[in-house]
Parts: C-alpha cells; structure tokens; sequence
C-alpha cells in the first residue's frame, strides 16, 4: 500500500507516501510498518534510503520506534501554537500587560467612516471570484518594495505564511528562520515536520556570515523579517538586503519575507525581491497599522506561486472578504486615517525611544530599532519575570523565540503600550534584567 503512493523514489518520496498513507487512513495510529530490510526489498529502494526516510518522518512525529513494538505510525498530534501559548502563558493579570505584541488599540485608526462608505452589498457572481479588488491591488503596489509578479489578499501574516509553506515544504525538509525568531512560525514549520536552522540577527536583520554558513544545509527556503523584526525589532536597510539576496544568489531557497510590522515600521518596505524577484515572497501585514481584527494581509511573488497558492484557496476560504478589503482600501486612501497611522508610527517610535534611553541611564544598553518591542537580554527568564509579576507587570519570555538549545536569557517586552512614563517601567525593567534565579534556603 506504501508502495502504490511512491511517486519519487528517493527518501522524500516514501516519507511523502507514508504521510499520503495516513493521511487518506489507509494507515492509522499504532499500525506498525514493516521492518527497513523488508520493506526496501519489496520496494526496490536501498536500505539506507527508507531508514533516512523513517528519520524524517519521525523527525516530523509520524511514526515513533520503540524497541519492543518496532516503527509504528504516531497519534494524531495536535497541532497548535505551542511554543506561542509558553511565551504569552501567564495566571495573573497585571497593570500593565507588556507581554502580549498587539498594538495599542487607541493608535488604530478609527473605522467609522469607512464602516459607513460600504453600502454596496457585495455578491460575487460565483465562487471563482477574483481575490483581490483591483483598487486595493493598484493602491498597494503604489507602496511595495518592488513591482511583483503576482498579488493577493489573505486573512492576515500567519495565514499566509501557513498557505505558503504548505505549497513550498514538504516534511523532512529544512528551512533557515532567524534566531530568535516568531514562535508561531517555529510551531507552524514543526507542525510541516520541516527542520529549522536559526540565523542570528543584528540590528540590520539576518547576518549574511552565518547565512552562508546555514546555506550549506541546502534549506528549501529562508523565512525573514524585513523590518521590525519580532522580537529583537531588527530592521533590514537596502545594503544588507542585497548582501543577503548576494548569498542567496547562487542557490535555489525561496525567501519568504514577513512584514508584519507594516506601516508602524519607522523604516522603508524592504524586500530581497529587488534582487530576487523569482524566488521571493513579501508578505504584509494590517494588523498592527490598522487592526489585528481586520485579519488582513497582503502576499506577493511570482506567479508560479500565487497562482498556486490563489488556486489552493479555492478549496478552502476562498476569497479574503471584500467587505473588509474595502474597508482597508478606504483606510489606506482615507486623509485621516494615514494621519492616524502615521501618528502611530511616530508615537512607538517615541515609546520605544524613551524606554531605551532610560535602560541606558541605568547602565543597561539595549537596541529597540523598530516595531513595538524590546528584545531585554536578563540574567534569568523566570526571575526576571517573577520581578516583574509582583510589580504587576507582565512580559514574554524569550525562550520560546528561541531556535537552538543554548540562547541567552532574554524577555519580549511591548514596549510600544507604555503610554505613561518610561522611568518607571525602565527601573523595573533593569532591576528585572538583574534578578538572580533563586537558589533555594541554604
Ligand atoms: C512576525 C509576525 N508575523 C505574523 C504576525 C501575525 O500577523 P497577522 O495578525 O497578520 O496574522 C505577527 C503578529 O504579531 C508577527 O509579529
């Protein structure tokens, strides 16, 4: 039965054929798979191909060996936000909650008026609609980093990023992300059974030295923030743009680019496309410029892949509601609602100015260059947010971010929600930095 769904005969193929397998239920939970000598005989592969192919399906959790029981196909996982849920998990409520990475709801810009412009009732013709209204389309390449091939509307970032590297991985494959990184994209590229490679991140961005190292791997894809990355803030400028699209350059990867900061970035868009537009996809973000509520975003590339992705939709959602693309055309067009948006740019810029100016004063020198957060490097996570949790105030832990074992210690903090005075939430925050774990009585 593996070997009437073996399209490819390499260990990719028969990894893929067992997951087709379970996947139609013709092998279900607790089954047990032949041993490797006798199911490479049937199938004519050589034993070291189907042993690399039980490593990544079991690197992907589809299949466990224990001694007794021999290979045999994994539960059902569920797949969910895992590493998210630690980062954000929390039992109390706190004064001031710094750990959450929304925007402050009163910098959003105000729907009213484009709630009232809709007075169309919108009813596709049929359910082969065109996805993206042909004004929004228009007013969003006016605004993007480079002309693109193809362009659509999705319901936010982490859909597209779901859509996209459903179509571009396959389990038991490898991808490089930054270190740190976002932690539903770790728990997404985990739950696609892709193997991660973190790239550490400066202040510009990825950095191009360890990129070529990782590139070695032969990753599929390169996953990377352009601007305002999550959590450290990093912020690509054109030069370390092309040095990274310079690294690529002689490779296949795709690159798949998540702006999720968007128009409160204090940077210019910025995308690796200007050098490789065949190989990279842009993805923009409303939800921290207009609203997470919205659930809108806006991907780009070459054809190849957003037709795929535009045509894959149809099985599924569809269409991104045009009621709400016109809400965001009106928003993106709207005098007053760029003044708004513009004013929140400028107002976590400020915020984040403020806080990093006082942590200095205190002899703790921080980076915070774009976006709403602060990567604080502390002595000790739980410590460090213990402090924090009495004071009432609430942080990420950094950990989740994380892409290897061995990371230093570090929290998210929302620095872009502190409306009031930075003194104070800056003292707290470096006594916070400075706690010492607890060593227990003595
Ligand atoms: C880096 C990154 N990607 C994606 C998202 C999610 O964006 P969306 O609300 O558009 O799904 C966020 C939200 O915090 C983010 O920080």
């Amino acid at each position: 039965m593996i070997g009437e769904r073996l399209v490819e005969r390499t260990s990719r193929g028969l990894a893929q054929a067992v997951h087709d397998a379970v996947a139609d239920g013709t092998l279900s939970e607790g089954m047990r798979l032949p041993p490797i000598r006798s199911l490479a005989l049937q199938l004519g592969l050589s034993p070291s191909t189907v042993s690399a192919a039980w490593e990544q399906l079991s690197q992907a959790r589809a299949i466990r060996t224990d001694g007794r029981r021999g290979t045999t196909i994994a539960p059902l996982r569920v797949i969910g936000p895992a590493r998210y849920r630690r980062a954000l998990e929390r039992s109390a409520s706190f004064a001031l909650d710094l750990s959450t990475g929304v925007p402050d709801a009163s910098l959003l810009p105000d729907l009213t008026d484009a709630l009232r412009g809709l007075h169309h009732t919108w009813t596709p013709g049929n359910y082969l609609v065109r996805p993206v209204i042909d004004d929004l389309e228009e007013v969003l390449r006016r605004d993007w980093p480079y002309a693109p091939e193809g362009m659509t509307i999705v319901d936010g970032a982490m859909d597209a990023l779901d859509q996209v590297s459903s179509l571009l991985l396959r389990p038991g494959g490898t991808v490089v992300v930054e270190h740190p990184s976002f932690p539903p994209l770790l728990d997404l590229l985990d739950a696609l059974g892709v193997r991660t490679i973190g790239v550490d991140v400066d202040e510009r961005g990825m950095l191009p030295g360890p990129l070529a190292a990782a590139m070695r791997s032969n990753p599929e894809a390169v996953f990377l923030q352009p601007r305002a990355q999550n959590p450290t803030g990093a912020s690509m400028d054109p030069d370390r743009a092309e040095q990274l699209a310079d690294v690529l350059r002689a490779g296949a990867a795709m690159v798949v680019e998540d702006d999720s900061a968007g128009a409160v970035s204090s940077w210019p868009p910025v995308s690796l496309a200007r050098w490789l537009p065949e190989r990279t996809v842009h993805v923009r973000s409303f939800s921290k410029s207009h609203g997470p509520d919205l659930r809108l975003a806006a991907v780009s590339g070459p054809e190849a892949v957003i037709g795929r992705l535009m045509e894959r939709r149809l099985l599924g959602q569809g269409w991104t509601s045009w009621l709400l693309q016109t809400v965001l055309l009106d928003l993106l067009t709207s005098r007053a609602a760029r003044a708004q948006v513009k004013r929140a740019r400028y107002t976590y810029a400020r915020r984040r100015e403020s806080i990093v100016k006082e942590l200095e004063r205190l002899d703790i020198p921080v980076a915070a260059p774009d976006g709403l957060n602060l990567w604080l490097p502390v002595r000790d996570e739980p410590a460090a947010l213990l402090h924090l949790a009495t004071n009432g105030v609430g942080a990420a832990a950094g950990s989740p971010f994380a892409t290897r074992q061995n990371h230093a210690p570090h929290l998210r903090v929302t620095v872009g929600l502190v409306t009031g005075d930075a003194r104070p939430v800056a003292e707290l925050l470096a006594q916070a930095a400075r706690a010492a774990p607890w060593s227990g009585p003595r």
